[in-house]
């Protein structure tokens, strides 16, 4: 966990953790982005079009067979920099705690992350991808296709964001 990048805000809660995880994960490859700091880092998946390159375990290229006929893929990463303890949090453009679950913070008990990416192409295992917010070397969980037909809830809203006035807003 890098502390200096995740410092405490007025306001937020942390919480002691189980003593054990309840089950273990292969970290399948690593995403490779531009950016090493997270202030440098796009804030959501739909900021940035950078292009990010996903390397796979060459043990589970195999597993590939026909992705590059997917537009878009659902990645899942471990994002392994941040705290696990925070059940309430200050997103840094509001003043106003809010639970975890109610976030898309990467600070949560299990540190899963996730964003709907173009892929570009795939060569040797190798995928090159846009529509990432993850710093360099993150660890990837798992990569599945992205189906419009199903994934897509248009109408979908979160009602603390979409009410949140001046008041709420960090000057
Ligand atoms: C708000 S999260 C959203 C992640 C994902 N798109 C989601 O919705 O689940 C994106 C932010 O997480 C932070 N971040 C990115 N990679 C990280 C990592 N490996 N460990 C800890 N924090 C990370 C950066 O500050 C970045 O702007």
């Amino acid at each position: 966990m890098d502390v200096a990048e995740f410092g405490r805000r007025a306001g937020e809660m942390a919480v002691d953790l189980p003593e054990r995880p309840d089950a273990g994960i292969y970290f399948i490859g690593r995403i490779r982005t531009p950016w090493q700091r997270r202030r440098d880092c796009p804030k959501n998946a739909r900021e940035s079009t950078a292009l990010c390159t996903v390397e796979l375990d060459a043990r589970f290229v195999p597993a590939l067979k026909d992705v590059e006929t997917c537009s878009h893929l659902v990645l899942l990463y471990w994002m392994h920099r941040a705290p696990r303890d925070l059940v309430l949090q200050v997103p840094s453009h509001y003043n106003v705690p809010r639970g975890t679950f109610a976030l898309r913070s990467p600070a949560r008990p299990n540190p899963i992350a996730m964003s709907v990416v173009r892929l570009h192409k795939i060569e040797n295992g190798t995928l090159s991808v846009s529509g990432l917010d993850c710093l360099d070397n993150t660890p990837l969980l798992d990569i599945k296709p992205y189906f419009a037909s199903t994934d897509s809830v248009p109408d979908a809203i979160v009602g603390w964001h979409a009410r949140a006035d001046r008041r709420d807003r960090r000057s």
